[in-house]
């Protein structure tokens, strides 16, 4: 009989190397005698324990090269925090309540939580109201402070250097301009290392407001210098100085980020006469086989999360920093946006390698 009992949940927009992080876990408490259940459709799960099953080291074997989350997320429902009268982010009391009841009935001692910004937001307000949570952070957006990378990355500038390297036989063939929209929210990681893997000639980031004087004049001398084809890259939540972000309705109502790719195509059209086109990459970004670091990163962060768990250090979040995986307080991680700045290394390289970033 397992001598506890970890539940976990995968919450949020999914990634590469969810499932290796899973793996992870359930190799790691296998090996300490614990049991680990499942939670199905992130925090939803916690409100339906029917859809909760055991999981043993049977049912990760192969799995961490696989994308998508073996239990299913969701970066919608009831758990998605709201805000109080102050401005703060409550989790109303009978989630709360509801969750302690489903661990209770399952004889779950603690959760694990992977999740991007927002997902441990919702894990660090059920920290705070005394269940025994351990956070995993994961995006492809990179943007968690408290942590050097997050598992998901890694694969999806792998996939935006990929979709470059198509992009240029066709831009080459037909002397165009080809302009890549990539994911990222509101930082610009994604954009710029997936940018500079692929060696685009322009990047266009949420941090640096790009002037379109300057990009139309970009994009002429490249073809006074009889460069056949440029590739501009473009983050979802990259602006000219003289707008605004670009978003889009759903159909369920929502309006998210995307379009800009569509604004910097028909800008650099128009004000160059150069064949332009674009190219949405959207969730082929956060989809399919995650790279060999991912796997890696992503089963180390799982059974860091275990041994947090077994020695009772609950608050805290799997970090990567320096090389080694290590831990940080929740609170600390949370509520704070990681930006690509002005010094940052990436950016100040990119400029040095002579990409043009907009400004
Ligand atoms: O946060 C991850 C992310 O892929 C963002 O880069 C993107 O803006 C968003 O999620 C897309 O969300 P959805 O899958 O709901 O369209």
């Amino acid at each position: 009989m397992p001598a506890q009992r970890l539940g976990i949940l995968t919450a949020g927009g999914d990634c590469a190397g969810l499932n290796a992080v899973i793996r992870g876990i359930v190799c790691a408490a296998a090996q300490r005698n614990v049991e680990v259940i499942g939670f199905a459709e992130g925090y939803e799960g916690l409100l339906n324990s029917a859809s909760a099953r055991v999981l043993g080291t049977s049912d990760t074997r192969g799995i961490a090269s696989e994308g998508g989350t073996i239990i299913g997320s969701t970066n919608k429902g009831r758990f998605q925090l709201r805000h109080g009268p102050a401005g703060e982010f409550v989790l109303p009391d009978s989630l709360i309540r509801a969750t302690r009841q489903t661990l209770d009935q399952t004889r779950t001692a603690a959760l694990i939580v992977m999740g991007g910004d927002g997902s441990l937001r919702t894990g660090l307000q059920l920290s705070r109201a005394g269940v025994r949570v351990v956070g995993v952070p994961k995006t492809i957006d990179n943007d968690l402070e408290s942590t050097d990378v997050t598992f998901g990355f890694d694969t999806a500038v792998s996939r935006v250097a990929d979709a470059i390297d198509n992009l240029r036989t066709t831009a080459e063939s037909h002397r165009r301009v080809l302009v890549l929209e990539v994911m990222g929210r509101h930082t610009g990681w994604l954009a710029l290392h997936g940018g500079v893997a692929g060696g685009a000639d322009a990047v266009l980031l949420p941090e640096v407001p790009f002037d379109g004087d300057l990009l139309a004049r970009f994009v002429k001398d490249a073809e006074r210098r009889v460069q056949r084809s440029l590739i501009v890259v473009v983050a979802e939540g990259a602006r000219a100085k003289s707008g605004r972000q670009i978003r889009k309705q759903t159909s369920s109502g929502d309006s998210r980020l995307g379009g800009i790719g569509g604004y910097v195509e028909s800008l650099i059209a128009t004000r160059t006469g150069r064949e332009t086109r674009v190219c949405t990459l959207g969730h082929l970004q956060r989809g399919g086989a995650p790279t060999a670091f991912d796997r890696v990163l992503g089963q180390q962060f799982g059974v860091r999360s275990v041994e947090l768990c077994t020695d009772g250090m609950f608050g805290r979040m799997v970090s990567y920093r320096f090389g080694s995986v290590t831990d940080v307080a929740l609170t600390d991680a949370v509520n704070r946006r990681r930006a690509v700045l002005p010094d940052t290394q990436i950016l100040r390289h990119a400029r040095s390698l002579g990409i043009f970033l907009g400004d």
